[in-house]
């Protein structure tokens, strides 16, 4: 972290009394921490609504006997290999597979990528995460 500015805010009696119970029952010990993650989650998010450089991870779980999927999902990652850190796979059952896929690069190669492994008949469920890329 960097130097610390200390600023004050004006805020209506009502708002901040909803926000320190907000913040409480989410366990923060501090206005401060609070709205520290607020302000990071708003950054993140025009990041990627501008399409800045994201990083992050794509969480999915598929059925490995649908015929041909593991290798559409093995060919689709190949072709997003620049925006690919990692991958890692978990032989969940018999029949199932859970991967989580560490990505960094600019938000709309990371949505499309995403995107592509959503569509696919066999892929149960996709979750994306992202944080800022620096
Ligand atoms: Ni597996």
């Amino acid at each position: 972290m960097g130097d610390l500015y200390r600023f004050g805010i004006s805020l209506d009696r009502e708002l901040i009394d909803a926000f320190d119970l907000h913040i409480g029952a989410q366990g923060y010990r501090s206005r401060s921490e609070a709205l520290r993650d607020l302000i990071r989650e708003e950054l993140v998010r025009k990041k990627w609504t501008e399409g800045g450089s994201v990083a992050g991870a794509i969480v999915m779980t598929y059925d490995h006997h649908k015929r041909e999927l593991v290798n559409r999902l093995l060919d689709i990652q190949h072709d997003f290999h620049d925006i690919i850190i990692s991958t890692q796979h978990v032989h969940l059952d018999h029949g199932n597979c859970l991967e989580v896929i560490a990505v960094k690069g600019p938000a709309p190669s990371v949505e499309e990528l995403s995107t592509a492994l959503k569509v696919l008949v066999g892929v149960k469920h996709l979750n994306l995460s992202v944080s800022a890329a620096e």
